[in-house]
């Protein structure tokens, strides 16, 4: 049988999307003509594996959140499309009490460097120490090719910004939420808190009960470090659960 070439060409296009193509929150409201409510959803990576993801939809952008029973490779940047901010939310019990949430972005001085979030990967920054909590999410500022001593670095919290200079050139400018299937232990030292580290926490804001996500997308483990003298914890110091939004635009 002769098969136009333009025929064939279609169906190996068709293919390869099959193939390759994953969904979002995005994709998944644009299919569904903007129809789609908050809620959980699951979708594929590129192998085919399935992963869940809540998505909050507010009007014409909204916030993807990454279940904590995830185990299979994910792109993060599949995810979402504004590198300019993540929220954290945060809680403090396994039930269904009050949410709280803030916004971290990069510093003024740094706006135009995306913020990278990343799934139990680290790349272009210094990792976090308790990698052997993974899985977990890792929500890089200022990439080590970028981090210099005596430089002003820092993050903005809530439209706040927060700057310390960097001392020695430590490169360290994360927030990660780990995952701790197997409920391991915080190894190393625990830091300290200080209000650089955990504006996010003390000026958060409720968040309305109709926007609660479920407790699914929360973990209880973190580590926050900045510098080179910005300071380091991990979650034994301010004890609390927590989930990363990531932003998309635009659907
Ligand atoms: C996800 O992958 C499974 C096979 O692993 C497949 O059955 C399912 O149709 C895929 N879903 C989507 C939306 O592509
Ligand atoms: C995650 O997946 C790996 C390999 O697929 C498996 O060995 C491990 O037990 C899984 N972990 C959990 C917590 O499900
Ligand atoms: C990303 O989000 C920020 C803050 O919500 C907004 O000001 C900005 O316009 C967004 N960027 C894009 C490219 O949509
Ligand atoms: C933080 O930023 C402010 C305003 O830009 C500046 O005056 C201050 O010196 C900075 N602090 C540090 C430690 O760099």
């Amino acid at each position: 049988m002769f098969l136009p070439m333009a025929f064939v060409c279609a169906q190996l296009a068709t293919l390869f999307i099959v193939a390759f193509s994953t969904d979002n929150c995005k994709t998944l409201q644009g299919k569904a003509n903007g129809a789609l409510r908050s809620d959980i959803y699951t979708v594929n990576n590129s192998a085919g594996q399935s992963y869940r993801i809540y998505c909050q939809f507010y009007e014409g952008y909204g916030y993807t959140f990454l279940s904590s029973s995830t185990n299979v490779t994910v792109d993060m940047a599949s995810l979402y499309d504004n590198t300019s901010h993540v929220i954290i939310r945060h809680k403090a019990s396994k039930g269904q009490g009050n949410q709280y949430t803030s916004t971290i972005a990069q510093l003024g001085s740094y706006a135009s460097v995306p913020v990278s979030v990343q799934y139990s990967a680290f790349s272009g920054y210094q990792g976090p120490r308790n990698t052997h909590m993974a899985p977990y999410i890792f929500v890089g500022y200022i990439p080590i090719s970028m981090s210099v001593r005596g430089t002003m670095q820092g993050w903005k919290v809530n439209g706040e910004e927060l700057n310390f200079t960097n001392c020695d050139g430590n490169p360290n400018s994360y927030i990660a939420f780990f995952f701790n299937p197997s409920g391991q232990m915080y190894r190393g030292h625990v830091g300290q808190r200080n209000d650089l580290l955990y504006k996010w926490y003390d000026s958060s804001s409720e968040v309305a009960q109709d926007k609660r996500i479920p407790h699914e997308f929360f973990v209880y483990y973190h580590e926050v470090h900045l510098g080179g003298c910005g300071g380091y914890s991990v979650g034994s110091n301010v004890p609390t659960w927590g989930a990363v939004g990531m932003k998309f635009s635009e659907y």
